[in-house]
């Protein structure tokens, strides 16, 4: 099988998950890739649906790292991860610019989410940026494994988010072919910005 022959295979049968919505989408494509005892990387916990998602997906023996820069996200993550009796999640008050500071040597991740934007029903100012986005979003490439996944759900119709939108396609659009494939999903009939998905699987060598 080519090395974009999985990741095709994979897409064509997620066509049920996509008509449903990109973030069940998004959920889709990480259970296929992340197993059980691996790493994952919620970039953006806001109120820990991911997270506990990932948890799920890496079970007991795997280990979740979770992102946000407001405290009430950690703590609305904490809440329902507790609700869940899950222990498995390292929670992080900080950007996820600094990834790196938290990736124990040795240790590769299998999956990875952004969802782009604020935390619903909070400060809609606090809001995801183009620029510390990409950064960090190459840093987990460096740490990706061979057929690993970065997807990032990229809701764009608040103010900012549309630069945010810009810059995370050109800079993405440069990543070197050999490396990792890029793809993009969205609806292209639905009205008022509907976020569409970008999803990033490092190439096998
Ligand atoms: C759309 S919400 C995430 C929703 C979340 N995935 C969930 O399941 O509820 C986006 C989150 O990104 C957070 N955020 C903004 N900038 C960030 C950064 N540089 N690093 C980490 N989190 C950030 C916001 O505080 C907000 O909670």
């Amino acid at each position: 099988m080519s090395k974009y022959a999985k990741l095709n295979e994979i897409m064509e049968r997620g066509v049920m998950q996509m008509l449903k919505g990109v973030l069940s989408y998004a959920h889709y494509l990480l259970n296929e890739t992340v197993n059980t005892g691996e790493l994952a990387i919620d970039a953006t916990c806001g109120n820990g649906n991911d997270t506990l998602f990932l948890c799920k997906l890496v079970g007991e023996q795997g280990k979740v790292i979770a992102f946000d820069v407001q405290e009430q996200a950690i703590h609305n993550t904490k809440k329902r991860l507790a609700e869940e009796k899950r222990d498995n999640v390292i929670l992080i008050q900080d950007s996820h610019v600094n990834v790196e500071n938290y990736i124990q040597p040795g240790e590769t991740i299998s999956g990875a989410i952004f969802n782009l934007g604020y935390l619903p029903k909070s400060d809609k100012s606090i809001i995801t940026k183009g620029e510390s986005t990409v950064t960090a979003i190459q840093k987990i490439l460096n740490y990706l494994k061979e057929g690993g996944l970065i997807v990032i759900v990229v809701y764009h119709g608040h103010p900012g988010g549309t630069e945010e939108k810009n810059t995370v396609i050109e800079e993405l659009s440069e990543l070197e072919q050999r490396d990792v494939s890029v793809l993009r999903y969205d609806f292209i009939n639905q009205k008022n910005n509907p976020p569409f998905l970008i999803a990033i699987q490092k190439n096998k060598r």
